[in-house]
């Protein structure tokens, strides 16, 4: 059997997005539209895949990367025109072209993997991707003849009355015998509404040629939804919301308000973790077993091992150890790693920071650019003084050392094992294992002090 080559869509303004972006590069799930469409074709194992790039191309190339081929489409003439312009990169050895648009991240690889057996397995010239929609308002609509066979593709603003009632729409994805196409994409005209030249305009040459149309008509309307405007794109958002979360808890996570709670696709959690309202899921996090994770949690790109609980907090590009406590109101900056069993508690912040197991970080501290032993307590206002305004410094802080409240740790510095340091202290040099470093003034107390300054007061 010859060569697949994917087709993607992606030349196209969006002007009823009214954005800067172009509408590709909208976000759905945490993900780029044409990012979805991309994976899932991907998945099918398709020989080659060719981007049509043109409004904002650079920019799309740049977000999308390396990998796929692209093809510049310099003037957005319409679909059909955008499809030539892959031409060049669709050689001999391609039999067909699946062709997708990049505004539709809804469809599923299953469905265009039965899209594309159905079409090699009855070696038709196109097979269409088709669904009954109750509203089909701005779909392409499709006409099937008295034996029941489609014969064209009518667009809304092309479409009479009898057609706009049809309920049948075009989703956009087709399969297409790659040398029909071509020649089929040779006598479009822009004769519409849109003056545009029309990709769904094929069919019609197909029919006339005596070639074969098919249409593989899915049950789902929800994975043909094409995003035209905001309303879609949020429409679709809680699309994969509720997808995201029911395989999760399909998986054995309890998710106890699903639709308030923001997973993205790629994170991972495993069975009887909790999750509470308003947490939002990002990158590639990975939760462990039995966790309790919000409300109100934001974690993104970070690995959660199993039984912690992190409340009210927010967690970025970090390693959290077993049966951890964090939050509520804890901020963990990139970089920061802790142990097992370690206590991050109430308004404390810490950046490129490894912590112990067992140590405990309760209140109102910033620890950056520090490596904290096992075993530490570092009291409630503790700061890390890293940075003298050019350069990061590292602060140690070994095993077993307790840090008073309200200290400053002026790096480079070490509290060595087992050390203390006393409250309220400004700590600019190395304190030795086992001793206590006291860096503040004295305190002197003056006696009757207060009887006296109220009677010169009284006296003026
Ligand atoms: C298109 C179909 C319609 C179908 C619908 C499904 C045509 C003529 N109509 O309509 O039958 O029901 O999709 O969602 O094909 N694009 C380019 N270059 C262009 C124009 C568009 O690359 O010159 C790209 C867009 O970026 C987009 C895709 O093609 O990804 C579809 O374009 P869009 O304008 O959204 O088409 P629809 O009007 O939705
Ligand atoms: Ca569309």
């Amino acid at each position: 059997m010859g060569r697949v080559a994917a087709v993607i869509l992606a030349a196209g303004k969006g002007t009823r997005m009214r954005s800067q972006l172009p509408k590709v590069l909208h976000k759905v799930a945490g993900k780029y539209l044409i990012q979805h469409v991309l994976d899932t074709c991907k998945k099918l194992l398709v020989d080659k895949i060719i981007i049509i790039v043109g409004h904002q191309g650079e920019l799309v190339q740049e977000k999308i990367g390396q990998g796929p081929i692209y093809a510049w489409q310099r003037e957005q003439l319409g679909t059909g025109h955008a499809v030539l312009q892959a031409g060049d990169f669709i050689t001999e050895d391609v039999e067909t072209v699946l062709l997708v648009c990049g505004d539709t991240p809804l469809l599923t690889a299953d469905t265009l993997q039965n899209l594309l057996e159905m079409h090699q397995g009855q070696g038709a010239a196109a097979t269409v991707l088709t669904t009954c929609m109750p509203d089909p308002t701005g779909y392409g609509r499709i006409v099937r003849d008295d034996r029941n066979e489609v014969v064209r593709i009518v667009e809304q603003k092309d479409a009479t009355p009898e057609e706009l009632a049809i309920q049948e729409i075009n989703s956009g994805s087709y399969c297409f015998n790659a040398r029909h196409l071509k020649e089929a994409l040779l006598q479009i005209r822009p004769d519409n509404a849109q003056g545009e030249y029309y990709l769904t305009d094929v069919i019609a040459v197909f029919k006339q040629q005596g070639l074969k149309v098919l249409a593989y008509e899915t049950e789902d309307p929800e994975e043909i939804a094409g995003i035209n405007s905001r309303i879609q794109l949020a429409q679709a958002e809680a699309v994969f919301r509720r997808r995201i979360n029911e395989k999760l808890m399909g998986q054995g996570v309890t998710i106890l308000d699903p639709g308030n709670t923001y997973i993205e696709g790629d994170v991972q959690i495993a069975p009887d973790t909790v999750i509470y309202p308003y947490t939002f899921l990002q990158g590639r996090t990975v939760i462990g077993r039995e966790c309790e994770i919000g409300p109100n949690c934001t974690i993104k790109d970070s690995t959660i091992a199993a039984g912690v609980t992190v409340t009210h907090s927010v967690i970025v590009e970090s390693e959290i150890g077993e049966n951890c406590q964090i939050g509520p109101y804890s901020y963990l900056r990139p970089g920061t790693r802790l142990g097992r069993g370690v206590k991050v508690g109430d308004f404390v912040e810490l950046k490129k920071t490894v912590v112990g197991e067992g140590s405990k970080i309760p209140h109102l501290s910033y620890i950056g650019d520090a490596v904290v032993g096992q075993k530490v307590n570092i009291g409630a206002g503790t700061i890390t003084c890293n940075y003298d305004g050019k350069n990061k410094w590292l602060t140690e802080i070994e095993d077993g050392a307790f840090i008073g409240s309200n200290s400053n740790l002026v790096a480079p510095v070490k509290v060595e094992r087992n050390a203390y340091v006393a409250a309220g202290s400004t700590i600019t040099e190395n304190v030795p294992a086992g001793a206590l470093g006291v860096a503040r003034g004295r305190q002197a107390n003056i006696p009757g002090w207060v009887k006296e300054k109220k009677k010169q007061l009284e006296e003026k």
